[in-house]
């Protein structure tokens, strides 16, 4: 096969130093590539005025893959203060180079597996019966919709004429909220299409069937959003009875998901969500095996090809600057395996996760954070591994 061309995206602060790791594993593992490295982040909204240069997309839209480290994102009142004397006052307003990676190309299948390894000191424990204390197991894959919904940025304060007006057009809006001054109003729309729902559903019923899930779980609030999470839990029955139906389908709220998040995670296989429930529910499930140092995700565009693969965390500015990185690169390396499985490279996605796995089950080499360590740079002489450090033990695993 062709070698492959993968854009690197190493973002800011602690991106920049799991993605480099992620690569030495990748390559440990016999993955042949070629990497060009595309700005993005922090530095280039400062200089140019654009996190997400032209020329960033021109790469992704020519070799489709890209991982990805993280970004440095701040409210659009302090990113304009530090744009390049240059830039200033000329109306720039910062947007988040992740949400116009989305939207641009459409990345509107987010999936986040959430599975626990054996003998991760951070794995979540429950009291049992008696005084026994039970490690649950636990295998969940979130497919989130990740372009519409609450985060499709379709809002306003003080809402314009026509909108007001059809705001009115309402019985609850008129009953509820026309006594308030419109000034007082501010409103954001949570807008689900069914094309799109119907593709996140179908991503997670085919992940479903093809992993040997036994269920997808609709979590949303159906009973009270009756309009969007009603569409999208009708339209998974729908498709369930006529394309999965060796698959179960289950439905919950997203309040009471969060509740039995603890009660019985092992439970779950794949969850379906929209934008922001999906949100919610996979920073749940990713706090029961590990939190961020664990959490990785994929998103993609079936249609396209085009993917981009990051770790969920963001730049931890405060751990940017340390003379020896401590952060865990386990949630990079994962995501490297989630772009491995995207492109049919299953196999090198299994060796290193085996190797991740062996080396948290011999529990030698452990990050600050699976030692429950407060992350200052002298962890490393307390005998928590260094970001590198972990990256070595797993490549040694895989030779
Ligand atoms: P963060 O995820 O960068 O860090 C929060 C805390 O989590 C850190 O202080 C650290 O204690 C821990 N942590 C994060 N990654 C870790 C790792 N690999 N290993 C061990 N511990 C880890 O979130 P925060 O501090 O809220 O945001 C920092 C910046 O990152 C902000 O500018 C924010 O906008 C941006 N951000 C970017 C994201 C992205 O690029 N996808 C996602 C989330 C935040
Ligand atoms: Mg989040």
């Amino acid at each position: 096969m062709a070698k492959r061309t993968i854009v690197y995206l190493p973002g800011d602060g602690i991106g920049k130093n799991v993605l480099k790791e992620a690569i030495r594993v990748l390559n440990a593992a016999g993955f042949e590539a070629d990497y060009v490295h595309a700005d993005i982040g922090w530095e280039f909204w400062c200089q140019e005025g654009n996190p997400l240069p032209q020329r960033t997309l021109d790469l992704i839209e020519k070799h489709k893959i890209a991982l990805f480290g993280a970004i440095t994102s701040k409210p659009k009142d302090a990113a304009a203060a530090e744009l390049s004397p240059a830039l200033q006052n000329q109306g720039l307003v910062y947007s988040s180079p992740i949400v116009g990676l989305r939207q641009h190309f459409n990345l509107d299948i987010c999936m986040r597996p959430c599975r626990s390894y054996k003998g991760n000191p951070l794995n979540f424990i429950r009291r049992g019966a008696g005084s026994s204390i039970e490690e649950p197991e636990v295998d969940v894959v979130i497919f989130r919709q990740n372009t519409e919904g609450l985060y499709g940025g379709v809002e306003w304060s003080n809402p314009p004429d026509k909108v007001y007006e059809a705001l009115m057009t309402h019985p609850k809006f008129v009953k509820n909220f026309s006594q308030t001054p419109r000034e007082e109003l501010s409103v954001s729309t949570r807008i689900f299409t069914k094309k799109a729902t119907e593709r996140i559903l179908r991503a997670a019923f085919e992940h479903a069937r093809n992993y040997g899930y036994k269920s997808v779980t609709v979590c949303e609030k159906p009973n009270v959003i009756r309009e969007t999470s009603g569409m999208m839990y009708k339209m998974a029955q729908q498709i369930q009875q006529s394309d999965y139906p060796e698959i179960e389908l289950w439905n919950t709220n997203i309040d009471a998901q969060m509740m039995w998040l603890t009660k019985n995670p092992e439970d779950y296989g794949v969850i379906v969500a929209g934008n922001m429930f999906g949100d919610i529910v996979s920073d749940g499930f990713a706090g029961l095996i590990g939190g961020l140092g664990f959490a990785c995700s994929a998103q993609f565009n079936p249609d396209s090809g085009i993917g981009v693969f990051e770790p969920t965390h963001g730049s931890a500015p405060k751990y940017a600057d340390y003379p020896v990185s401590i952060v865990n690169p386990i949630a990079m390396i994962e995501s490297a395996c989630l772009m491995l499985d995207f492109i049919d490279e299953n196999t090198l996605a299994a060796r290193i996760r085996k190797a991740v796995a062996e080396v948290i089950a011999e529990g030698k080499v452990r990050t600050y954070d699976m030692l429950k360590m407060p992350g200052r740079p002298d962890v490393v002489g307390k005998g928590a591994a260094s970001t590198t450090q972990m990256a070595d033990a797993i490549i040694a695993k895989l030779k």
